[in-house]
């Protein structure tokens, strides 16, 4: 995974966050959900890269900006790349995706049994303005922020804080 990357299209941007959904898929869980937190420009690319991320899941379901509902859930099918469907290696199951941008109000957010799914190995979870909620997202966080360089044109890096 590198560190930058500069995309130059919609395209581009979807299928590195493919690429990156697969590699997470192919590692399995561990220990709590997988948390990624999309922060940056407004209209950076965040809806798009998760749209591309999904698909890499296998998500079936089409993933809209979730403007109306903080988050919506879906199922990652199974087997998708994920060793063998009858192993008792554990998977992943489900496929969160937040959004922040207009309500993040830490009461609110965790009345949502937030705390759950963020602690739930079997969970992917994609926050969009994540950095709204800083102080409850999980230290083991992988961060991307999107910036926003010209019409076609985004700057994507990656920083994972690990403890
Ligand atoms: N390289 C690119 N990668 C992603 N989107 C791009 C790119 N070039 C142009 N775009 C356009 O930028 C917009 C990105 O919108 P998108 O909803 O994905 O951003 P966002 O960061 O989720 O916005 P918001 O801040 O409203 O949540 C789209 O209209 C898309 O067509
Ligand atoms: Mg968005």
């Amino acid at each position: 995974m590198k560190k930058e990357n500069i995309t130059s299209s919609i395209t581009q941007t979807k299928k590195l966050a493919e690429k990156i959904a697969k590699q997470i898929i192919k590692k399995g869980p561990e220990g709590q959900a997988f948390v990624i937190g999309l922060k940056g420009d407004l209209g950076g690319g965040k809806t798009t890269f998760v749209q591309g991320f999904a698909k890499g899941l296998g998500v079936k379901e089409k993933i809209l900006s979730p403007t109306f509902v903080i988050y919506r859930k879906s199922q990652i099918p199974n087997p998708n790349g994920q060793s063998n469907p009858k192993s008792q290696i554990p998977k992943f199951k489900y496929f969160y995706h937040f959004d922040f941008y207009r309500t993040a109000k830490p009461e609110e957010i965790l009345s949502l049994g937030f705390k759950e799914i963020i602690s739930d190995s079997r969970n992917i979870v994609a926050i969009e303005w994540a950095d709204k909620i800083k102080k409850i997202m999980p230290k083991n966080t992988l961060w991307l922020n999107f910036e926003f360089i010209n019409e076609s044109t985004r700057k994507i890096t990656f920083r994972k804080i690990t403890l």
